[in-house]
């Protein structure tokens, strides 16, 4: 229970932070360039409950594919064992000291699904792995594609992915007389760099137009910023028009099948981001289809857009859970770090096994085939291909 002089204290806390997170995104350099660096290394994570099962599945996949580059030292696989729901209520801690150290020795990491303690957890306030990567790592653009081409839809969503309600999610309190306080944030550097890489998407990809979206009639200060900017920077893409939605009417409109394929390219603050890729993920099959690209300008992390299904474990389903969100994500991080070829061979065999071919089905239960065989399926279609 906070008094008055501790909340005020709170703010200025915050405050003090986000000035140098402000600081450091003014001086940061441009992206890595990743033909400069030998040995590339991925750092591959499996996480918590399905998670080291469907990573595994990624991971064969990717030797398969850079197996030429692992041979002649250009890239390395690196696991990077540890990110576990034991270790970090034991540490105390959202990522472990030395798994963060070990991150950081990577330039690309592929992450299994990590959980996160809720609110009926009573140990110390554990903020979640996912959440404390993207802020350590500053990976500030999470991208995430939904396409189904027989429905014409063909979206990609750029999720702002340090700040709104998740830059300082855990600082909350709770003052007398039972009031509740979260903060969000946004900053003009931080809607900048994501609208200007949503935007410079949209013209690389001869897209037309961004839908920006938010609750700026309701959320003022915040929101309204980052329509504002978002606007400002529409001013720099004469091609491509910005258009502003608000989140209620948008995702409205995402179930409306005449609409929904006129959406092109997203622009989202952090929470809306989180709900509508989500809801947008299902016209694909599920979540368990859909892969997330979390990119930042010194390390980029590949993952699942999905959480780690406790309930498929504590049910024994876990060898059974769809591999499929992470081939996705594999894909993404073939084609940032430039192997453009390899990315389209497993992208091609994804959508071979998954939409056309469908010799095996993942449906979550012993009714479908094991990770273990879809996997395998995947790579025997890559190496038939
Ligand atoms: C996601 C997830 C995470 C989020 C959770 C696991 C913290 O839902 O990547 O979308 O809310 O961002
Ligand atoms: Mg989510």
């Amino acid at each position: 229970m906070f008094t008055n002089q501790q909340a005020m204290q709170r703010l200025d806390e915050i405050l003090q932070k986000q000035k140098q997170r402000v600081a450091a995104m003014r001086t940061q350099g441009d992206f890595i360039d990743y033909n400069t660096l030998s040995p590339l290394i991925i750092g591959v994570c499996g996480g918590d409950g399905i998670g080291p099962v469907i990573t595994k599945v990624s991971e064969d996949v990717l030797r398969f594919l850079l197996q030429e580059d692992i041979a002649a030292g250009k890239v390395q696989l690196r696991t990077i064992d540890g990110l576990t729901i034991e270790n970090r209520i034991a540490e105390g801690a959202a990522i472990p000291k030395d798994v963060l150290a070990a991150l950081k020795e990577c330039h690309v990491i592929l992450k299994g699904p990590t959980t996160t303690p809720d609110a009926s957890y009573t140990g110390p306030n554990i903020e979640s792995a996912n959440v404390a990567m993207r802020r350590e790592l500053d990976l500030f653009a999470n991208m995430r594609p939904v396409k189904v081409p027989e429905e014409g839809i063909d979206w990609t969503f750029f999720r702002e992915n340090t700040e709104g309600s998740y830059a300082v999610g855990s600082l909350g309190f709770e003052a007398e007389d039972g009031i509740s306080v979260d903060f969000t944030i946004t900053t003009t550097e931080g809607t900048r760099r994501i609208a200007r890489l949503a935007f410079e998407y949209a013209k690389t990809n001869g897209k037309t137009r961004v839908a920006v979206v938010t609750k700026a009639n309701v959320i003022k200060e915040t929101d309204g910023k980052f329509l504002r900017i978002a606007n400002e920077i529409a001013q720099e893409y004469p091609g491509i028009t910005a258009e502003s939605w608000y989140a209620d009417i948008m995702t409205a409109k995402l179930v409306d099948e005449k609409r929904r394929r006129e959406f092109e390219v997203m622009l989202l603050p952090n929470l809306y981001g989180d709900i509508i890729t989500d809801e947008a993920a299902e016209f694909q099959g599920g979540v368990g289809t859909a892969g997330s690209a979390n990119i930042g300008k010194r390390y980029a992390m590949f993952e699942a857009i999905h959480g780690s299904a406790p309930r498929m474990v504590a049910e024994g389903r876990d060898m059974y859970a769809d591999p499929c969100s992470m081939l996705r994500a594999s894909v993404m991080l073939l084609r940032h770090i430039g192997r453009a070829d390899a990315a389209g061979r497993l992208e091609a065999a994804l959508d071979k096994c998954m939409f056309t071919e469908k010799k095996l089905a993942v449906t979550g239960r012993p009714t479908g085939a094991t990770s273990a065989a879809f996997g395998q399926y995947v790579l025997d279609t890559i190496a038939a291909g």
